[in-house]
């Protein structure tokens, strides 16, 4: 494997679930692998665990790690091909993408959906233009479409928990003040797509995810229907993808409830607004491992860049 952008990525689910809960146990075991080589993590957007657990991973790996913010302090850059840059844009991808292959052995993006432009953001410019322009290894740490270090911290989070063979697991839509993107629902989808599991997806009509990715799920417009004798429930809210990044419905009775989890565990990728997408109640229980699936993170990370290092 030379990037890692998509869940497409894993060869063995299985056997990359074992080897992370492997690191886990022992995450110091290959400190020396990123001896002498650097990660750059470029960040677009504001984190809190993707930047730490990248950080953290790396660090247990050995790589020397430079962090760049680059949506506030790069310079604003060209995707375009034969543009005349004679507006906004500074820098051209060809350039900043090559440059940036000068000074790490691996780089690391996060570029969030516009939620303007479908198209665009389809067509995920800034994680394929360091693609196709970068002589280095890529990592996706969110784009406009997907969020595979996350959803790989959820199969090994379902994997450490799970105790059926066949467990059922739904992924419930919540409300939302704001229009968020579709990267963690489409990889978290895809993921549980990959697993013996009874998955099923409820969200209100009009908040269907793009249909090339829940193609072979369950799809069920009653949440409470959808709920029953659940395993696990992931709670998540994203904007319409057909009125595309518009919020149709805030229709508070999607929050998630101690009532409706019934005796599931509750999943959320954080972070989480508390008494709008989910009670109290929920996050505050047991059966909560919002906390255990960021922990996670770092291990989804370090296992991402273990099978990227030993190729190099
Ligand atoms: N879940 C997640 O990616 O968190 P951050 O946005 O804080 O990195």
């Amino acid at each position: 494997m030379k990037h890692y952008t998509s869940i497409q990525d894993i060869d063995s689910l299985p056997q990359w679930v074992a080897d992370a809960r492997a690191l886990k146990a022992n995450s110091k075991a290959y400190k020396s692998l990123g001896e002498n080589k650097t990660i750059c993590l470029l960040f677009f957007n504001n984190s809190l665990r993707t930047r730490l657990s990248t950080q953290k991973a790396a660090m247990n790996l050995g790589l020397e790690v430079m962090v760049m913010n680059f949506g506030s302090e790069g310079w604003a850059l060209e995707y375009e091909d034969g543009t005349i840059m004679d507006q906004g844009t500074s820098e051209h991808i060809k350039e900043a993408a090559k440059v940036v292959s000068q000074f790490c052995d691996i780089v690391a993006i996060r570029a969030f959906a516009s939620l303007t432009d479908k198209e665009k953001d389809e067509a995920e410019v800034v994680l394929n233009g360091f693609k196709k322009y970068t002589t280095i290894p890529v990592v996706n740490m969110e784009s406009s479409v997907g969020h595979p270090l996350q959803a790989l911290a959820d199969a090994i989070t379902i994997g450490e928990q799970n105790t059926k063979e066949r467990p059922k697991i739904v992924l419930s839509w919540a409300p939302h003040p704001k229009a968020l993107p579709h990267a963690v629902a489409n990889s978290f989808t895809e993921m549980m797509l990959k697993q013996n599991a009874d998955f099923i997806i409820t969200h209100p009509e009009g908040y269907e995810l793009d249909t090339k990715i829940t193609k072979g799920a369950t799809i069920e417009h009653d949440q409470k229907k959808a709920l029953e004798n659940a395993d696990f429930v992931y709670v998540k809210n994203w904007s319409s993808y057909k009125d595309y990044g518009k919020v149709i419905n805030q229709d508070k009775n999607w929050m998630m409830t101690k009532d409706k989890l019934g005796n599931a565990k509750f999943m959320h990728c954080l972070p989480v607004r508390r008494n709008v997408v989910v009670e109290d109640a929920v996050l505050d229980s047991d059966q909560s491992i919002v906390i255990e699936q960021a922990n996670n993170r770092t291990y989804a990370a370090q296992i991402v860049l273990k099978k990227i290092l030993e190729k190099l």
